[in-house]
């Protein structure tokens, strides 16, 4: 849904279109001294719902937060409609790009439309308050989450679900280009997961990209069109669900056994899982696995 009509926007480059939305390209993130996101590259259109998967720690979330230009990178670049995101202001690029970090909301103690406005603080002026206007963009991101009701109420007083509608709808409000989502269905229960991802798809399909990262490989089989999956830092796989969620990735990456079996109609792999692979080594890279003797 286009709440108001400058989502259109351009970021200054005279034929973004031509551009991918988002374009990551050879990432090297270091942190304490250690290289935690290894020369990612991957790239995404409009209208495009992009799950990042790995086992914990693999970088995940280190690599959205250089994304979303929080933290700067070692080497390699992002670029958003082909300009660098280096180029554009911490101000210009908020109102591009909404980043929900991993376990959002805690400690929190604003109502649900205040927190819908925050969302409209990069498109203030120095000094301006929010006018009619930001309001209305931010009720109807707050009615579109299905959580218009409790505009005034505090987000402490939601439950878990409802509070994460109230956070998407404070990245609505924000009218991004690209939505950053990190384990945006972390304490969800199933239906709320659900709603929430079918929220985002929905969303993503009237021409926004979103970059979400998942825990739950099937819930990313279902919703997301392609999926980037990491290990040790490095991306191991980029594509379409079924190409990326084989057994073989399953068992490499994440150590389980899993059946998979593409549904008919929708194409998308179902994915059973069995139990923990046996006999690999934990805590050894992937790309040293091949050369470890059992
Ligand atoms: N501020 C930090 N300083 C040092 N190491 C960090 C920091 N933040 C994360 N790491 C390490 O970076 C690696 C990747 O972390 P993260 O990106 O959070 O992984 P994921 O989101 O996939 O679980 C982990 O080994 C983690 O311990
Ligand atoms: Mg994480």
């Amino acid at each position: 849904m286009v709440l108001t009509a400058d989502r259109s926007r351009t970021i200054g480059d005279k034929n973004p279109s031509q551009h991918p939305l988002l374009r990551v390209i050879d990432l090297c993130v270091q942190l304490g001294g250690r290289t935690v996101v290894d020369g990612v590259s991957f790239a995404m259109s409009r209208g495009e719902m992009v799950g990042i998967i790995g086992p914990n720690g693999s970088g995940k979330t280190t690599a959205l937060r250089a994304t979303s230009g929080l933290i700067k990178p070692e080497s390699g670049a992002v670029e958003l409609s082909g300009v660098p995101l280096s180029d554009i202001d911490a101000r210009a690029r908020a109102k591009k790009v909404a980043y929900l970090p991993q376990g959002s909301g805690q400690g929190m103690s604003f109502t649900a439309m205040e927190i819908a406005l925050m969302g409209r603080y990069p498109h203030l002026g120095r000094f301006e308050v929010e006018g009619e206007n930001d309001r209305e963009v931010a009720l109807a991101a707050l009615r579109r989450t299905g959580v218009e009701e409790f505009a005034d109420r505090q987000i402490g007083d939601m439950s878990g679900g409802e509070r994460q509608r109230v956070l998407i709808a404070r990245s609505l409000a924000q009218e991004p280009e690209l939505l950053l989502l990190d384990e945006p269905t972390a304490s969800l229960d199933l239906k709320h997961q659900l709603e929430l991802m079918s929220l985002v798809h929905d969303e993503v399909a009237a021409g926004m990209g979103a970059v979400v990262v998942l825990h739950d490989v099937a819930l990313a089989a279902r919703y997301c069109d392609r999926l980037v999956l990491m290990d040790y830092g490095r991306l191991v796989a980029d594509g379409s669900p079924s190409h990326v969620l084989t057994a073989e990735n399953l068992a490499r990456v994440f150590e389980v056994e899993a059946d998979i079996e593409i549904d008919k109609t929708t194409g998308r792999p179902l994915v059973r899982l069995i139990g923990p692979v046996r006999g690999v080594h934990p805590g050894v890279p992937t790309a040293l696995r091949d050369e470890v003797t059992e």
